[in-house]
């Protein structure tokens, strides 16, 4: 950490924050004049990113080597996060992708995918909470994907834990909802960074037109921040789509609640 004064703003963590869609937030929120803690595995990477933002932006900025998908690395930054009063904001955003097909694909990938995706964004949520509660205030904002809105042929193992993180968000909202902590849920479609390298696609397969700058996509998101939005779908022009989405599954979840089997499955008492 530098020596400059504490931030009035608090302290931002961004997990994932040494390549991609973290160094942007990392940027941007150094940019706000919030402190931060910076997590992610390669060490290099996140002190020049910090050593960056100090130097820029007269903020103080921390750094966390851990690897959130192993117990050990995910608990201490639980204990990090959960021991800090000073975290005011929380970005979920490590998370990592695979294009192997489901009747091929490994048990170490398929237990990475879902230890970051689901796992640590979870367990960091829960570490940052009571701090939060005790003040009645701070924000957390959760990295999915558009792919957590529908199953997509590609990435079925991917698509489910952005899925989770959707609903775990929606739940979770509600469950604060006499609060004044915020959540937003955030969609990235296909966006430059290190993440197509991971899966071995590379952005230039894609159409043209389709994928945004990691710049572009943050920027939106952070707007979508500051005005209110729960989810922020940075690509999708027709906001009125995301209402409806979020408006029919509320409405399907209510219609649930009948202990009479519908007339179609022809069940007579
Ligand atoms: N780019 C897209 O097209 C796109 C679209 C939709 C959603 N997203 C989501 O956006 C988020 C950020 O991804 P990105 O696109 O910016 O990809 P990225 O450049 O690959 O960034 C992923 C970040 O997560 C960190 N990370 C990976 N595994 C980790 C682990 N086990 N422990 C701790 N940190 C780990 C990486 O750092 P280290 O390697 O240093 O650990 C890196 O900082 C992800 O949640 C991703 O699912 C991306």
């Amino acid at each position: 950490m530098s020596q400059a004064k504490p931030s009035t703003l608090g302290t931002a963590v961004i997990t994932g924050a040494s390549s991609g869609i973290g160094k942007v937030y990392a940027d941007r929120l150094a940019a706000r004049g919030y402190d931060l803690l910076l997590v992610a595995r390669r060490r290099d990477r996140l002190q020049a990113i910090a050593d960056d933002l100090q130097a820029r932006f007269s903020v103080k900025v921390g750094v966390l080597v851990a690897d959130l998908a192993q117990p050990s690395g995910l608990s201490e930054t639980m204990q990090k996060l959960s021991s800090d009063p000073a975290i005011t904001l929380l970005v979920n955003n490590a998370g990592t992708s695979s294009v192997v097909p489901v009747s091929q694909v490994s048990l170490d990938t398929i237990t990475n995918l879902v230890a970051l995706n689901v796992t640590a964004l979870t367990a960091l949520t829960r570490a940052v909470l009571p701090h939060f509660l005790e003040r009645n205030s701070g924000t957390i904002v959760n990295i999915g994907s558009v792919v957590g809105f529908s199953g997509y042929p590609w990435v079925p193992i991917y698509g489910a834990t952005k899925a989770y993180v959707l609903n775990f968000t929606q739940g979770l909202k509600q469950q604060l909802a006499e609060t004044a902590i915020r959540l937003q849920f955030v969609a990235p479609a296909a966006t430059v960074s290190e993440i197509w390298d991971t899966m071995g696609v590379p952005l230039s397969s894609l159409g043209a037109g389709v994928v945004m700058t990691t710049e572009d996509c943050v920027d939106a998101a952070l707007t979508g921040l500051d005005n209110g939005e729960f989810i922020t779908a940075p690509s999708v022009h027709d906001n009125s789509l995301v209402q409806e989405f979020e408006k029919t599954s509320s409405a399907l979840l209510a219609a649930t609640q009948n202990d009479q089997p519908a007339p179609r499955y022809g069940i007579r008492k």
